[in-house]
């Protein structure tokens, strides 16, 4: 499984990729305005920064805009997957920029149905929002093992992005149905490493450490 991080915070993005956990990075709008940088200054960054590929969102809605938008998008590097949302002037944007060879990943997908259009469209990736989903008391693993479903029925090559994660469940719950990728905040992604078992068991070892005098160095 592939790990994205679902941010525009450089400094975040840097620790995670110097442990070699970052296979890419997404950003949104709302992540952009959060970062207080300028889109295209903060993208070149995080491609210079990240070998895999950088999801960065058209402001258009209208499908002409949103082609030309991509494809000043993909000038800043070679790793930029254009990202638009799905609705139908979205997949036609889909639809000619994977045509022309770029990576393009279709957001705010919330049903199997708009995620077989987004594949036959050419899609690289397609992001369904789990987190949204569960916020309206749906349910966003259901969506996951729908796409896989029929995605594996057909052979369709688009990568299933699981998006919107909110907890370390929705993780472990995409790497059993098969995501191809999960993206995630940073936070979510760091709080993988918790357990109580693992703090209590290194607390014992370290009083033992202590009485015994244990010494490597
Ligand atoms: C994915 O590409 C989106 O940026 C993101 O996962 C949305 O998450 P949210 O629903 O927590 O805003």
């Amino acid at each position: 499984m592939k790990f994205f991080v679902d941010t525009a915070e450089i400094d975040a993005i840097a620790e995670l990729n110097d442990l070699g956990m970052v296979d890419g990075v997404t950003t949104n709008p709302s992540l952009i305005k959060k970062s207080g940088r300028d889109i295209i200054e903060v993208t070149r960054e995080i491609c210079a920064m990240v070998d895999g590929p950088v999801s960065a969102e058209v402001t258009a809605t209208d499908a002409e805009t949103m082609i030309a938008e991509g494809r000043k998008l993909v000038e800043i590097a070679g790793n930029i997957a254009v990202k638009v949302p799905l609705t139908w002037d979205g997949l036609k944007a889909c639809k000619v920029l994977s045509d022309d060879g770029h990576m393009v990943n279709v957001t705010l997908c919330f049903s199997a149905n708009q995620a077989l259009l987004a594949a036959k469209a050419g899609a690289t990736f397609i992001s369904p929002f789990i987190g949204r989903l569960d916020d309206i008391n749906l349910d966003g693993m259901e969506l996951i093992e729908d796409i896989r479903t029929i995605y594996d029925n057909y052979g369709f090559e688009t990568q299933i992005l699981a998006a919107s994660i909110r907890s370390v469940n929705h993780i472990l719950d995409s790497a059993r149905i098969g995501a191809d990728v999960i993206t995630a905040p940073p936070s979510v992604i760091k709080a993988m490493v918790n357990h109580p078992l693992t703090d209590k068991g290194l607390d014992a070892f370290l009083a033992d450490i202590k009485a015994a005098g244990i010494k490597i160095l």
